[in-house]
């Protein structure tokens, strides 16, 4: 094992150590990985490409709310996590975890190339002894077709000289009760050897570790997951478009299943699906079936049905306008209240809100918005405004953040569409508001 000086804090001294692990990729994923980890006691190195973030990092500042700074800072201080910009540095650690992004192209289909430049990146400091851990989402057989041949061109081989396994991050961002920690984690490994040598990374550090026999098993559970999710609501954003045919209140309905004790999971309908997860990972899955002459029909039709609320959205709040205030969509004024892709969180990554805002402008309404929680909008060049049901012809609530008084925003505005069953029961009889 290699070993190396470095600078606890600048100033302090010096000491020698090894990184037991070193994540890349600083996101959702990978800072409430590294504090897990550190916080049960491993060393821990971040590398990331964003200069400012790195040096922030290193100050002891935060970005990720699940990681509260008072906490970050500490371990910084404790020379127990550090952040750096310089993959060599990677030499120095036993275990290299990568936490980086997986989007899809315009054309829809997986876009690895940045984890393939990163392991480019990593198979250039690879020796023997290592540990390289895939925690992006990805399809079945990346890191047995991708990963395993780039780190293998250095001559070194999976199994004898390195380990190499998949480890699915299922961290939930603003998930108070469901963390990086008590989420258990599922291991695959390219042999039984890799699958033990990273479940011994993460064991001690996350409560409960779930062992699969190959990295592709941990692959599909991760998509499974997704796509449970992704077409379960696309099946109540269904029955809701149908229950507004037939005046049945979908709330009611999906309230009144909820009390089964067994064989149903409550579901919401919404304005459409948001986040990095589930309106991208399932289409991973859709694009390497091809590739086995299959169709995944069921995440086809998912992605129809969610891809559509927006449009449908727009068809209710025009609805509204029309018999609640007399105005057509286009030249009134039309509220969004929360764009963050769920609540309570600032994350706007492919948010419908932000389609709606394309929609509801599409159709000549004067659009603005306001979020406690998201100061701007760049993508539509909007800043949050302040929250004055009254100003505006319709308030729409897209996401429905906890600290916003919604009997409130009722009682002040002349029309509200709810997206999210925010106003309740009660909302749902007020004839000023309509629900989906
Ligand atoms: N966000 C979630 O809720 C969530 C949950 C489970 C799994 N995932 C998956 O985890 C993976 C990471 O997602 P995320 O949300 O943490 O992404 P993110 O966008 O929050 O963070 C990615 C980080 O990687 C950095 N980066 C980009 N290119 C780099 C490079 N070449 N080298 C080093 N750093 C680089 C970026 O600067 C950024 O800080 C994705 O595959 C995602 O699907 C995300």
């Amino acid at each position: 094992m290699l070993e190396r000086t470095v600078e606890t804090k600048p100033g302090s001294g010096t000491e020698t150590k090894t990184w037991d692990a070193a994540v890349v990729g600083a996101g959702y994923v990978g800072v409430p990985l590294a504090h897990t980890l550190a916080a049960a006691g491993r060393s821990v190195l971040v590398v990331d490409i964003a200069d400012e973030l790195v040096a922030a990092l290193n100050r002891g500042e935060s970005h990720i709310t699940d990681v509260p700074s008072a906490e970050w800072e500490t371990l910084v201080r404790e020379g127990r996590v550090r952040a750096t910009t310089d993959y060599d540095e990677l030499r120095d650690a036993d275990a290299i975890l990568l936490a980086l992004p997986t989007p899809l192209s315009k054309q829809r289909e997986p876009d690895l190339t940045i984890v393939v430049a990163a392991v480019e990146e990593v198979a250039r400091r690879l020796r023997p002894g290592h540990l390289v851990v895939l925690e992006s989402t990805t399809y079945p057989r990346t890191t047995r077709e991708v990963i395993q041949p780039i780190l293998e061109r250095t001559g070194l081989e999976v199994g004898r000289d390195f380990h190499l396994a998949f480890s699915p991050e299922r961290v939930d961002p603003g998930n108070g009760t469901w963390t990086t920690k008590n989420v258990p984690k599922i291991v695959g490994g390219i042999t039984p050897a890799c699958t033990e040598r990273a479940a011994q990374l993460y064991e001690g550090a996350v409560d409960s570790i779930h062992r699969v026999s190959t990295p592709e098993a941990a692959e599909l559970t991760k998509l499974l997951e997704n796509i449970f999710r992704a077409v379960n609501i696309a099946l109540v954003n269904e029955l809701a478009q149908l229950c507004e045919r037939m005046g049945i209140d979908v709330w009611e309905v999906i309230e009144a299943a909820a009390t089964k004790p067994f064989g149903f999971m409550s579901f919401q309908p919404g304005p459409g699906l948001g986040g990095h997860c589930i309106p991208i990972d399932p289409f991973y899955l859709t694009w390497k079936a091809r590739e086995y002459d299959f169709a995944t029909e069921f995440i086809e039709l998912a992605g129809k049905v969610n891809e559509n609320m927006p449009y449908y959205c727009r068809s209710l709040v025009s609805q509204a306008l029309n018999h609640g205030r007399q105005r057509s969509l286009s030249g009134s004024k039309v509220l969004l209240l929360g764009v963050a892709y769920k609540s309570d969180i600032g994350d706007t990554r492919e948010s419908p809100a932000l389609k709606l805002v394309e929609l509801l402008r599409n159709a000549g309404a004067d659009v603005s918005y306001h979020d406690p929680h998201v100061e701007e909008l760049g993508e539509v060049g909007l800043r949050s405004a302040e929250l004055d049901p009254a100003a505006h012809d319709c308030v729409v609530i897209v996401t429905a953040h906890s600290q916003i008084d919604y009997a409130d925003v009722v009682d002040k505005a002349h029309v509200v569409v709810d997206l999210r069953n925010a106003t309740g029961a009660e909302g749902r009889a007020n004839p000023k508001v309509w629900s989906l």
